[in-house]
């Protein structure tokens, strides 16, 4: 008799207990990072990629452009879209490196925030996980770079993806087999849970402007072209959800392809350093814009407007895109 009362509560636990038990072991998600928009309810941001290469190949001009620039946008943070340094990635978190390609560049004020990185081909030919080291961060309170993560600012979300394990010839070519696979291999399974979590993160996302990032290029008219691997796996699902921006590096230039059955805008900010391939293959989509060289974009963000702008090594502006959902909102 005296035990009886304590019965429901012991099932409850169970239950509960289990139920916890359940949904860690069935929800790996993707690591959140909140970053509020400034009060005015608007949010700047800068996105370049391919660039740590000590200031050489036009890095410290760029680098240069993108402080002023970003002075004048009064930006919230930066992305960097991978290949953060070359060759090779960093050996280790001691690789100076680290400074000389990164800390002693980027030294304007208004760059003096948030950098948001995913991890290109080049740093996975170094040691990879060095990148990720929360160490870094004492070196540079700036840098935070993922292998895949979500950056949430309310209205405009940030879904980061980490596109080099995707691509095929990386596990295979015969002369490409140094890359630094250590908490990624094997393939199969590794791409299979970022495209759940990502899934998962588009499906619950409420934000008007759903931005996705990754290395590789989905589509690209210079060197490197598509990415196979990204348009069969990745790109369905960004339309299923209606992305409206996927921004990549990879390809060592500045390009905006329209996707032509879907509202999603294809970015291609890899002018940080090293450019000019002198490479152009034509798309079957809709090729907006394209720039053989060195610069950076911009992206300028409100609940209801977004603005993207191209700039070159001078800083000076090559393309305006606008965007706008009130009509979508009302209609
Ligand atoms: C640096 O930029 C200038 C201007 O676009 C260009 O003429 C020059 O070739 C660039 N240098 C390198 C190494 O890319």
């Amino acid at each position: 008799m005296a035990t009886s009362p304590c019965r429901p509560i012991s099932l409850f636990l169970i239950l509960f207990w289990g139920s916890t038990i359940l949904f860690l072991s069935s929800s790996a998600e993707l690591q959140r990072f909140p970053h509020p928009a400034k009060s005015d309810g608007s949010l700047s941001i800068l996105a370049v990629g391919d660039w740590g290469r000590r200031g050489t190949y036009n890095q410290t001009q760029v680098a240069y452009q993108m402080g002023r620039i970003g002075e004048e946008l009064d930006i919230d943070f930066v992305i960097s879209v991978g290949d953060n340094f070359y060759e090779s990635g960093l050996t280790g978190v001691n690789d100076i490196a680290f400074i000389e390609s990164f800390t002693n560049i980027y030294t304007a004020k208004s760059l003096q925030k948030q950098w948001y990185s995913v991890l290109g081909n080049h740093d996975y030919r170094g040691n990879a996980v060095a990148q990720l080291d929360p160490v870094l961060q004492i070196l540079d309170s700036r840098w935070l770079c993922m292998r895949s993560f979500m950056v949430d600012a309310e209205f405009a979300q940030f879904f980061f993806v980490d596109t080099t394990p995707f691509v095929e010839k990386y596990w295979t070519h015969p002369k490409d087999n140094h890359y630094d696979w250590r908490e990624v291999a094997p393939r199969e399974e590794y791409i299979k849970g970022v495209l759940k979590d990502l899934n998962s993160a588009l499906r619950e996302s409420l934000a008007t402007w759903k931005i996705v990032i990754g290395h590789h290029t989905i589509r690209s008219v210079s060197e490197h072209g598509d990415t196979i691997e990204l348009v069969k796996l990745l790109l369905p699902m960004l339309k299923a959800y209606g992305v409206d921006l996927y921004i990549n590096g990879h390809d060592h230039c500045l390009e905006h392809i329209s996707s032509t059955d879907s509202p999603i805008q294809f970015l291609t900010s890899g002018g940080g350093s090293k450019a000019w391939r002198g490479i152009f293959t034509p798309t079957t989509e809709k090729l907006q814009f394209f720039h053989d060289g060195q610069g950076f974009i911009s992206l300028r963000l409100t609940k209801t407007d977004a603005e993207i702008v191209f700039y070159d090594v001078f800083g000076r502006l090559l393309q305006r895109w606008n965007m706008n959902k009130l009509l979508h909102t009302f209609m």
